[in-house]
């Protein structure tokens, strides 16, 4: 072996594998190419997407992404909301909003799941609940974060009674028929990141000494009840993903205290759930997920789940995209800063194009779609 790089000739046709068509449930796919899951506050108050969110996403649809996961999407009217201006998916209007967006990504030859997300302790911004629920009163780690429009230290979340998890879990439920409503060709359910499900998940934040907490199976029953509940509002032609991390927003350095063999019991227990993939995120997909040495968050996944997996994390380079699809880690890859960089990220990398690093201000100081269209004015200002 010598330290130069390969020829561009078969460097391209790695990147071929990201192309090739597959199916994942019952919805085929042009490719393996997904846009990661992106909050971006910018519906209206009352949680309905607009005609910019739905110009936001139609460009990922003919960029060349085969699918589409949506920003976390509250699923209730009660303490699932987690920003301002995050949208909804609880009533008939948010619906409608909806339906305009799918359409719109559908007439661009798009996919489109929802991702459906309950903020739990991490809620900063609901207009329909003035206090915060999760798993145990504890509260969060961390600071409530500046670019979704919150500040200082979260709020100390009361713990769920039987009768708040009764209620989150309908919630997800009919959040999902909805979604079927609006037409959405899936959903994925939000298990990731920190909140509601990942904080039952997790042992030091769920100290429950009911059937929702302790063993891992304790921890997991929320996640099981919830993706059964999904499954019968969906019905069997809809697709059903769950994402699973082990950083958090509000702390990102997280590890499964458990190690591969906590990783390994989850993923077998997901496995058996009417699940049609996982998705992974870490901060770096293709590194090794406990320790120095060892399988990827994505690798143990697949292996022990024996599900489709989507990997996340750090893929905006085509070679390492493919390498895990390559390597047989993931099925499929998702890009989040990559797609934001270059909504047509899927043509540039077949065509071997240049790929811009991801620069900050298209999310800062707030991450809307407003400052990422001021900001990228500006950028242009400057090169023109
Ligand atoms: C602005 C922004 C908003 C995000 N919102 C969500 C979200 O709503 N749901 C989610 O699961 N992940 C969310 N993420 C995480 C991304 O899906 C992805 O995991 C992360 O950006 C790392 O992938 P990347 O290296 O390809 O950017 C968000 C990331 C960014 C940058």
């Amino acid at each position: 072996m010598t330290g130069n790089p390969p020829p561009a000739e078969p460097r391209q046709r790695a990147v071929e594998r990201l192309f090739s068509p597959v199916r994942i449930g019952k919805l085929a796919l042009s490719n393996r190419l997904v846009v990661a899951p992106m909050t971006r506050v910018s519906a209206t108050v009352d949680g309905r997407a607009t005609e910019g969110m739905a110009s936001y996403y139609r460009s990922f649809a003919e960029g060349g992404f085969g699918l589409i996961v949506t920003e976390g999407i509250y699923t209730d009217k009660v303490f699932s909301q987690g920003y301002q201006y995050q949208p909804g998916l609880a009533d008939a209007e948010q619906v409608e909003a909806w339906r305009q967006v799918v359409s719109t990504v559908h007439d661009a030859g798009g996919r489109i799941v929802a991702q459906l997300m309950h903020a739990g302790g991490l809620a900063q911004g609901n207009i329909h609940r003035d206090h915060t629920i999760g798993p145990s009163a504890l509260r969060p780690k961390g600071e409530q974060m500046a670019f979704y429009r919150g500040n200082g230290p979260y709020r100390i979340p009361r713990a769920m009674s039987e009768a708040d998890i009764g209620e989150a879990v309908a919630g997800f439920a009919s959040a999902a028929a909805l979604a079927g409503e609006a037409g959405f060709d899936g959903v994925e359910i939000h298990g990731a990141n920190g909140y509601l499900l990942d904080q039952f998940l997790t042992e030091g934040i769920n100290l429950r000494q009911d059937r929702y907490g302790g063993s891992i199976a304790g921890r997991l029953q929320l996640l099981v009840e919830v993706s059964e509940a999904v499954r019968s509002a969906v019905g069997a032609d809809h697709v059903v993903g769950l994402r699973i991390s082990q950083a958090k927003v509000n702390d990102f350095l997280h590890k499964r205290i458990g190690g591969g063999r906590e990783a390994e019991a989850m993923f077998g227990a997901l496995g058996t759930l009417p699940l049609d993939y996982i998705h992974t995120t870490e901060f770096e997909a293709w590194r090794p997920a406990f320790g120095d040495d060892g399988p990827s968050l994505a690798a143990l996944a697949r292996t022990h789940a024996r599900l489709p997996v989507l990997a996340n994390g750090s893929l905006h380079d085509p070679q390492r995209a493919a390498a895990m699809i390559e390597g047989d880690e993931a099925d499929f890859v998702s890009l989040g800063r990559g797609a934001l960089t270059h909504a047509d990220w899927p043509k540039r990398a077949r065509e071997g194009l240049a790929l811009e690093p991801f620069d900050k201000r298209i999310l800062s100081p707030i991450a809307d779609l407003a400052n990422a269209d001021r900001s990228r004015s500006a950028l242009l200002d400057i090169a023109s």
